[in-house]
């Protein structure tokens, strides 16, 4: 834990051009949630007691996005992008008299881990400033932290910097920490007398050094300074953020029969020895407890699994689905804000939503909950142990009780009382040899009109 108060400003005003996008760039999506937001719950681990969100480009729409994950975050608009220390001093009011740290976070800049975060927290015990750099394998026109002992004496960005400077590798990622008071004073004496023409935050790190100041650098893999920009480079952090969550799902104890198709999304959380087939897809806000089974092509969102249950293959299900203990869900079959109880069965060609399926019951192939009349959605609720025969339509609201029955082909448009059985077809007749003398009669008139 951090022992100062700790602000956050997360920079995401930018506008992502090379996107080629109608979406600001924050909001593109890793694992199912947009890159601020991946930011954002790194920076939680710090437990900030102000977070400070700078929007410029499609505000309002990172603005809706970012405040349906967190209802406790500050916006502030920077309306022309004059650089990254103009865009921090966005925060100032939003700041004023807060007398903690101050953390500055790139929007497009999913991957900085809570640890790293940490050691940050560490290293201001000792220092004025804290700057997060990385060992980069191609520098290009990254910042370079200009180092002297242990001091760090100043960035230098790529743009303004010597030949010698250049070969440097030790780059900024632009993570910065320092006192929120000491970050807004030296922001305030920042020039744009540099080749962009922009104010840098970058420029702090001179400013505090001639103030007698103390600034370190705090490194990390370059994988977690990763900066999104391109298509290219999202696609790339994708695969990266999968690849880490197959492993970490290993080692974690869940089997899956085939990694390479098991797709995550940033909150999946699967139990120790739950099975996973093949291409598998997870949707945000899905548990799977330990020992479920969830087969092959099947796609889940906004669901929980519990121990025993199993669900697929090519199953579906959609948020509000609950799988009590052993409840079984089968192939092309789709649960939505439904409880399947205690062992219930749902195995074939299926859809249920907004029901409750009491323990034990069983759901035969085809059954339809007709939940919504075009305007209102309508609840089906199956007793303990009824057994529903094969193509039911349930007509919602309707109630089918314990242990009752549906025939197949059931419309069931009125409540089924407990242990009642419910028919709702026409009775079968059988016309004795139709069958033959109808096709006799199509045949030949085939043939009439053939020759
Ligand atoms: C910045 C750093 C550089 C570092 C690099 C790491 C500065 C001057 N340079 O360079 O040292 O190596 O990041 O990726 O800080 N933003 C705003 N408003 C602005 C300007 C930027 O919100 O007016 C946001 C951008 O949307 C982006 C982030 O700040 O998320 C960084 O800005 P960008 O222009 O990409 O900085 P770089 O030139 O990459
Ligand atoms: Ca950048």
């Amino acid at each position: 834990m951090s022992s100062k108060p700790v602000a956050l400003v997360l920079l995401a005003a930018g506008q992502g051009s090379r996107m080629n996008s109608n979406l600001p760039k924050v909001l593109h999506q890793i694992g199912a949630a947009p890159l601020a937001v991946h930011a954002l719950r790194a920076a939680s681990t710090l437990e900030p007691e102000k977070s400070v969100v700078v929007t410029g480009h499609g505000a309002e729409m990172v603005e809706t996005t970012l405040s349906k994950h967190d209802d406790e975050l500050i916006f502030v608009r920077q309306t022309e992008q004059n650089g990254t220390a103009h865009a921090v001093d966005q925060a100032r009011a939003a700041l004023d008299g807060f007398t903690g740290d101050v953390v500055v976070l790139y929007g497009d800049t999913p991957f900085v881990s809570g640890e790293t975060l940490q050691s940050m927290v560490d290293a201001r015990e000792t220092a004025d400033v804290v700057v997060l750099g990385f060992n980069a394998k191609d520098p290009g026109r990254y910042g370079r932290l200009i180092i002297n002992g242990t001091s760090l004496d100043a960035i230098v960005e790529a743009k303004d910097a010597t030949p010698e400077q250049l070969a440097m590798t030790l780059c900024n990622s632009g993570v910065v920490m320092c006192a929120a008071q000491t970050m807004f004073e030296l922001i305030a004496d920042v020039k744009n007398e540099n080749a962009s023409e922009e104010y840098y935050l970058t420029d702090i790190i001179g400013l505090a050094r001639a103030r007698d100041l103390t600034a370190v650098a705090v490194t990390c893999d370059e994988a977690e300074t990763l900066g999104i920009n391109t298509r290219l480079e999202l696609a790339a952090a994708e695969a990266a953020f999968q690849a880490r969550k197959r492993t970490e799902a290993l080692e974690d104890g869940v089997s899956l029969a085939s990694p390479e198709s098991t797709f995550f999304a940033y909150d999946t959380v699967l139990g120790r020895d739950a099975v996973i087939g093949p291409n598998v897809v997870f949707g945000p806000d899905v548990t799977v407890e330990s020992g479920a089974e969830i087969k092959a092509f099947s796609h889940l969102e906004g669901c929980h699994v519990s121990q025993g249950a199993v669900v697929g293959p090519f199953a579906r299900l959609r948020p509000g689905a609950e799988l009590e203990e052993g409840a079984k869900v089968g192939n092309f079959v789709e649960i939505k804000n439904a409880t399947l109880a205690e062992g219930a069965k749902v195995n074939h060609l299926s859809y249920v939503g907004d029901a409750h399926v009491g323990a034990g019951a069983n759901v035969g192939a085809g059954t339809i909950t007709c939940n919504y009349d075009g305007v209102f959605k309508h609840r089906t609720v199956i007793g303990a142990g009824a057994f529903i025969g094969s193509n039911t339509l349930l007509v919602a609201p309707v109630e089918v009780g314990a242990e009752a029955m549906t025939g197949s082909g059931t419309v069931v448009t009125e409540d089924v009382p407990d242990g009642d059985l419910a028919l709702s077809r026409v009775r079968q007749t059988n016309k004795t040899g139709l069958a033959r003398k109808l096709m006799q009669m199509l045949r030949a008139k085939k043939m009439k009109k053939d020759a």
